[in-house]
């Protein structure tokens, strides 16, 4: 369903990503893991429109998204949840969630109760701000702002990131219920025993090369081990939590 081919993106000299292939079909996660700096969140920004990409084609069933603007690309059904979730924290959390609503106003209701579905404690913090909620809490208010544009394919960037190992379970448990919905996802994760166990198909990626692809997860993590750093960055988790747009 989704289909991309040699995909590239460049930084000025830097070659973050150097001709990647990967598929990923309704009902199934694809998890795209490596090391730092490895490339992975070029590739959900590239698929996605937030950065150009500097060569490969980008499809989604019958549409060409290649070079097409951010909006387009939503528009198709394709929803990034960004690393650090960008949830706006001066508003509250009903606003962000009405913020990722497109439909008619009379509608917003039945959606409100679908998502919230997903994720049942949003419901008790509606009237609060973004801000004051915690890492794992914001991570929920993004996904569900994602999910009410109705995607049909969901692009997660570290979803798990910085959040402790209980509400790690809460994220990845919903990931796992949004596969059984049809929704197709993109999956890039720090946490790789968790997202190569939950996977249908897993990319290594390496230096912004494909460098193993498969549904093995023993194979997965053997091609992993000595390319993989654990992140140990506590500055970057912490600035993760919370960031606020003015
Ligand atoms: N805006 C940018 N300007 C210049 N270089 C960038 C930019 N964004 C990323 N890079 C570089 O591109 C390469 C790939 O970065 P990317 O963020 O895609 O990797 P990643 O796999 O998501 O890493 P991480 O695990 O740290 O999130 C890295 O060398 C990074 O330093
Ligand atoms: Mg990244």
């Amino acid at each position: 369903m989704l289909e991309i081919s040699d995909l590239e993106v460049r930084y000025g000299s830097i070659r973050a990503v150097r001709g990647v292939d990967l598929r990923v079909r309704a009902g199934e996660i694809t998890a795209l893991v490596g090391s730092n700096g490895a490339g992975k969140s070029s590739v959900l920004n590239a698929i996605a429109g937030a950065v150009p990409s500097a060569g490969g084609r980008v499809w989604f069933g019958e549409d060409n998204l290649t070079g097409k603007t951010p909006e387009h690309i939503a528009g198709k059904g394709i929803s990034l949840v960004p690393e650090g979730r960008r949830v706006f924290g001066t508003l509250t959390v009903l606003e962000n969630l009405r913020m990722g609503f497109r439909g008619r106003s009379g509608l917003f209701a039945a959606e409100l109760d679908r998502v919230t579905s997903t994720f049942p404690m949003l419901n008790e913090y509606l009237k609060a701000l973004a801000a004051l909620l915690s890492g794992g809490q914001q991570q929920q208010l993004a996904i569900a702002r994602a999910l009410l544009t109705k995607p049909r394919m969901l692009l997660l960037d570290e979803p798990s990131l910085g959040l402790d190992p209980l509400v790690t379970d809460v994220i990845f448990e919903a990931v796992g219920r949004l596969r059984e919905s049809g929704l197709g996802i993109l999956l890039v994760e720090q946490n790789v025993h968790r997202a190569i166990a939950l996977a249908d198909r897993i990319h290594v990626l390496k230096d912004g090369l494909v460098v193993h692809e498969g549904s093995d997860a023993a194979q997965a993590l053997t091609m992993l081990s000595g390319s993989f750093q654990k992140r140990t960055s506590t500055a970057r988790t912490t600035a993760a939590t919370t960031e606020e747009v003015s």
